[in-house]
């Protein structure tokens, strides 16, 4: 696919099984990319997401693990390194979410959401950045040596009630992403994020399930529509495309205005 904006890149996406991040799978394969689709236990649903880039004419292999172990990380890399000779975008998308009022907050449900969206992305991101440095600036790939971008949310600077441990970890995923851009850019890496807002997937299936869920959640978006996965995949092929080679530790977000505070539409 010449001319496409990632062509000869591979890209691993972690939690690309659904929701976003097999919205971005389907949009990166289409951009050019060779796409790694990892998940944790959901095998033929990540099958799936492969078949659909390899019956359009793109390249993808599915690659099991968790990404709060550091040795399924590291074999994630090694499918990458055995199909596509490497990998030069790292997205790490993996999210879960285990609400609950604060002071019912179990110690298992505070750690399970900070292990997969903050030490998991850590683990993704440190490890990339070994195999970026190990295999050297390519350009005719790109003109990074590499490039990272974390699924943030809006909740990295929302507070969220009953979202304690998840609104933690996403705003320690700013951080962890802004430091890193501080201290990898002299090595041409770039990392940066997306920040989304309410987007049709799996994992906030209760906030547009029903009419009366759905209407609550449109006051929340100025825009009037709740977003969908393949308006995550745009911004993050250009995010992660040598056309933002020149952008380095920004959180772009993509929230049809939720983080306007649109309660002070009417009000205030
Ligand atoms: C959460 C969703 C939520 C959205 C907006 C996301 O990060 O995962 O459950 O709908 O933020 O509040």
């Amino acid at each position: 696919m010449t001319g496409a904006p990632l062509s000869n890149q591979r890209v691993l996406i972690t939690g690309a099984s659904s929701g976003i991040g097999a919205g971005m799978a389907l949009g990166f394969a289409k951009a050019g990319a060779a796409v790694v689709v990892n998940h944790f236990d959901q095998g033929a649903a990540a099958d799936a997401v492969v078949r659909q880039i390899l019956d359009g004419g793109g390249h993808a292999v599915a690659a099991a693990g968790d990404v709060s172990n550091p040795a399924d990380v590291a074999s994630m890399f090694d499918v990458a390194d055995q199909h596509f000779s490497g990998v030069d975008i790292l997205i790490a998308n993996a999210g879960i979410q285990k609400d609950g009022a604060f002071t019912d907050l179990t110690l298992q449900a505070w750690r399970a959401a900070l292990d997969v969206d903050l030490t998991g992305a850590f683990l993704c991101a440190q490890e990339a950045v070994r195999r970026f440095r190990r295999q050297g600036l390519d350009p005719r790939r790109s003109k990074a040596l590499g490039k990272v971008l974390f699924t943030s949310s809006v909740h990295q600077v929302i507070p969220w009630a009953g979202h304690a441990n998840y609104a933690a970890a996403k705003g320690g995923v700013k951080m962890l992403m802004e430091t890193m851009a501080q201290e990898l850019a002299p090595e041409k890496i770039r990392v940066n994020a997306i920040a989304p807002g309410a987007i049709q997937t799996p994992i906030n299936q209760a906030a547009w399930g029903t009419p009366e869920a759905e209407a609550n959640l449109l006051k929340l978006i100025p825009y009037g529509r709740i977003g969908q996965p393949e308006d995550i995949a745009a911004a993050a092929i250009w995010l992660a495309s040598d056309a933002a080679d020149y952008v380095v530790g920004t959180t772009l977000f993509v929230d049809g205005g939720m983080t306007l505070y649109p309660c002070f539409a009417h009000a205030g």
